[in-house]
């Protein structure tokens, strides 16, 4: 725990990046003025952040879809509670556009008119863990255990930026009557890109045209990021962390069911166990396998 602490800053229950959070910024989340056209991408960590704010870059910005501006996705859509740089929100033009990984009780109560709009998007847990350890051992952010054993304990028990992966997705979906907010996920993205991306701009209300439409879902490929310096954040993560732990790169994999080659029997069974728990009457389904996608 004493690792954690000093990388991390625990507020109002919730874990943030000591180094990227600005106290006094988090103590006035809850009266951030928010505007009618605010759009907020919220996740678990590792759930498809990265790949949301690349979409809605391009569907926003055609001088992104166009590659006629040298701007990053996170800085086009930055990150509400990690101030990797000084930006003052109040200025931007509208629509404003924010990733975040808050709670539903720590964002600005704004949100709460439903006019904003918020996209939720998730992921099978057992990926989002394995992605996760992978991003801990490969960037310098907090001290992650070194062997998937012991970062199963360390998810499981909400010691990470994000705490509980439980607690965010049935936290955020049991108060979704409060919010404008659109469920994604991960794996519905994966398996039709195309029909996900026509269903963000409907609930976006952006009405793409058919060569859009084809220029975003060509730019959004995991395969199109990877090598989109703009897209893939091995630059802002560098100019962040400087060197990394080892090799390794931010868009990993992006695929479904990785976690079978990292996970033994016993502590599939182990986790089974939990997510039954924990998420029992739980009514959104998961995809834990690339072959549940292909009917
Ligand atoms: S973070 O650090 O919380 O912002 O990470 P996040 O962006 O939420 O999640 C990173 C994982 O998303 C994968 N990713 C993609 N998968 C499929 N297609 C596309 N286009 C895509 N873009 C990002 C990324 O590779 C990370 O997953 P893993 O499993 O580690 O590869």
């Amino acid at each position: 725990m004493e690792d954690l602490e000093r990388d991390l800053l625990i507020y109002k229950g919730f874990y943030f990046q000591r180094k990227a959070s600005i106290t006094g910024f988090l103590e006035n989340i809850d009266d951030f003025e928010i505007r009618d056209d605010d759009v907020f991408i919220v996740t678990y960590p590792k759930s498809g952040t990265a790949w949301c704010q690349q979409i809605l870059s391009l569907i926003y910005f055609e001088e992104h879809r166009k590659r006629t501006e040298n701007l990053e996705t996170y800085n086009r859509i930055p990150f509400f509670e990690n101030c990797f740089e000084d930006i003052d929100f109040g200025s931007r033009p509208s629509p404003r556009l924010f990733a975040t990984h808050l709670p539903y009780y720590l964002v600005p109560r704004g949100l709460k008119n439903k006019k904003a709009k918020i996209i939720y998007i998730y992921r099978n847990p057992k990926d989002v863990m394995c992605s996760y350890f992978h991003f801990l051992n490969t960037y310098p952010i907090f001290k992650a255990a070194d062997t998937i054993d012991a970062f199963m304990k360390q998810f499981l028990e909400g010691k990470v930026l994000g705490n509980l992966w439980f607690d965010h997705i049935k936290g955020w979906y049991e108060h979704r009557n409060n919010f404008n907010i659109q469920f994604m996920m991960y794996e519905e993205m994966k398996k039709d890109l195309r029909s996900s991306v026509l269903k963000l701009s409907k609930f976006l209300g952006e009405d793409l045209s058919e060569e859009t439409l084809n220029a975003v879902v060509r730019q959004a490929t995991f395969e199109s990021m990877k090598d989109d310096p703009l897209a893939n954040y091995e630059n802002a993560l560098y100019l962040y962390f400087g060197s990394k732990l080892r090799e390794g790169h931010f868009l990993r994999k992006g695929t479904i069911g990785d976690w079978k080659s990292h996970m033994t029997v016993e502590q599939n069974e182990r986790f089974d166990k939990i997510f039954r728990k924990q998420m029992k009457d739980f009514p959104l389904q998961f995809i834990w396998d690339v072959n549940e996608t292909q009917n």
